[in-house]
Formats: structure tokens, C-alpha cells, sequence
């Protein structure tokens, strides 16, 4: 593997007894790149996620995240990487303040920059006013974005953000997306999960489309509507194309006219 890929995946499987979550990926990652994974719900995202980071055990496949092998490297991993998690932060009986001040500690960052750092962030995401409140408080959103701050705090080479922006107000997706801009300007790499296709067309410099455990599309927004015929396209159809869902979408779109029709 070069040294441009963060991350390297090839012919990842991982089975849940009979659901194949994850069957037979392969993508990878440049240095500098904002890579996003767009699928619906269920599609395998968190999955490949968990395994990346060595937190759940793959049945076949080979990965490397910044050149290490995620299974023995774990430790070396988690110090050069960010990751911002799907669930609600697991940390609710602390507050931010205690939060970034362990985050600080166990990372061996300097107790008063990471201090005054995090502030900002609070700041900049208008919730410096929860900084002493108890995390089992907090909207989904702001504890989303404690976890960002958490994820970011020791400058990562790599962010791993699995949905990062759900339960986020319109102005936070804004500050959020400056944050991921100033990350990759400043030489890092991006990996993200996303449901949503405006985020993935406006973020992302490649996207991997991922359906019931496979990729059906990778590559820039103009190599995907290649891929599925249709130049000129948005991604919402290109999307439903490569995923097969076109023709029963329009199936649903009619019978919903006539139902529509028939009660009015
Ligand atoms: N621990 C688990 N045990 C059993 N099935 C699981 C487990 N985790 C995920 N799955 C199943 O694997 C599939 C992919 O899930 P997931 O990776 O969470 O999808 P996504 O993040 O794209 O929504 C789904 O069918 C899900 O129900
Ligand atoms: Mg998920």
C-alpha cells in the first residue's frame, strides 16, 4: 500500500449469522480526501466503521488504516485518529468540561490549550452554555457535538465520523463543515457515513455508494453518474439507479398518485 492511502479496505466481510452486514468491500481512502459512505439505513456503514476501527472482529478481508492493520495496531490507531461514534456520547454521568479534560488526559495533550481549544469549539457550535452540564441532559444534537470536539481535540490524522451531522441545526452542519474543511486543508483525511445525498454531493471529494453489504458505486460525483448511465443526473437518481431502487420508486410514486386520485 502507498503511503497517499489512509486507509485500505479489500474484500471485507463480516456476518451477523445469516445478515451479511458487510460482503465483500473493498475502497480506499487518499491522504487529504474527504471520503464519504452513502447507503440507506442498514446498508453496512456502521459496520465497516466498527471493523476499520478494530472494534468488531471481520470474517475475511484485509484493511489498514494509516498503513497499520487495524486488528493488531488498535492502540496506535485510536491515537492518530478522531472518531465520532453513531450512538449518543456513552459518557452521561460527566460533564463537557469533564469529558475534554479525560479526552485531554488520556491523550497527552496540554490540560490548558486543549481547555481553551474545546471553549472555542464550544463557542464556534453555540454551547459553551453546557459546558457543566451533565451529558444525560443534552439533545441528541449537542451531544453530537461534544463528540465532534472530542474526536478533534488532538488534531487526528484521520477523522472517522459515522453520521456525523444527524440531529445537527442548520448552523452547526455549517460550523461542523468548516471544521472537516480546515481539517483537510490542514493535511488531514476524512471518512464519514451519511444517509443523506446533499451531504454526501457537498462534502465529499469521492463517494462509495454501499447497498445490503456492497458497494454498487465509487468514485466523484461525475464517475458515478458513469456508472449508472445517467450523465447529467443528480445524485438522488444516480443513487437510486446503482442501488436498484429506481423502478420501485416510481412503482410507489404512481400507486401513491392513483391513491391519491381515487380519495380526493
Ligand atoms: N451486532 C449485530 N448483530 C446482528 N445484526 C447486526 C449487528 N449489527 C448490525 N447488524 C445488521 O447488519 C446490517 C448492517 O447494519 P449497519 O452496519 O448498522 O448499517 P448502517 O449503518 O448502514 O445503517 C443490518 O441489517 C443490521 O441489522
Ligand atoms: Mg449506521
Amino acid at each position: 500500500m502507498s503511503d497517499a492511502e489512509m486507509i485500505k479496505v479489500d474484500g471485507l466481510k463480516k456476518f451477523f449469522g445469516n445478515v451479511k452486514a458487510v460482503n465483500d468491500i473493498s475502497f480506499s481512502v487518499k491522504n487529504g480526501e474527504v471520503f464519504g459512505l452513502l447507503g440507506p439505513n442498514g446498508a453496512g456503514k456502521t459496520t465497516t466503521i466498527k471493523l476499520l476501527l478494530g472494534l468488531l472482529e471481520p470474517d475475511e478481508g484485509e484493511m489498514k488504516v494509516l498503513g497499520l492493520d487495524s486488528f493488531k495496531n488498535e492502540i496506535e490507531i485510536k491515537k492518530r485518529v478522531g472518531y465520532v461514534s453513531e450512538e449518543p456520547l456513552i459518557f452521561k454521568s460527566l460533564t463537557p468540561r469533564n469529558l475534554f479534560n479525560f479526552v485531554a488526559s488520556i491523550r497527552n495533550l496540554d490540560e490548558i490549550k486543549a481547555s481553551e481549544r474545546a471553549r472555542e469549539y464550544l463557542e464556534s457550535l453555540e454551547a459553551l452554555d453546557y459546558y457543566d452540564s451533565l451529558i444525560a441532559t443534552l439533545s441528541h444534537g449537542n451531544k453530537q457535538k461534544m463528540q465532534i470536539i472530542s474526536a478533534i481535540l488532538h488534531d487526528p490524522d484521520l477523522l472517522i465520523m459515522d453520521e456525523p451531522l444527524s440531529g445537527l441545526d442548520a448552523k452547526s452542519v455549517r460550523v461542523v463543515k468548516e471544521i472537516l474543511d480546515l481539517h483537510t486543508r490542514n493535511g488531514g483525511s476524512v471518512l464519514f457515513s451519511t444517509h443523506i445525498m446533499e451531504v454526501a454531493q457537498e462534502l465529499c471529494d469521492r463517494i462509495g455508494i454501499i447497498n445490503k453489504g456492497k458497494i454498487v458505486g465509487i468514485g466523484t460525483i461525475d464517475e458515478l453518474r458513469n456508472q449508472a448511465d445517467k450523465i447529467g443526473a443528480n445524485l438522488e437518481e444516480v443513487f437510486l439507479r446503482l442501488t436498484e431502487q429506481d423502478t420501485s420508486v416510481n412503482d410507489i410514486i404512481k400507486k401513491l398518485q392513483a391513491t391519491y386520485r381515487r380519495y380526493k
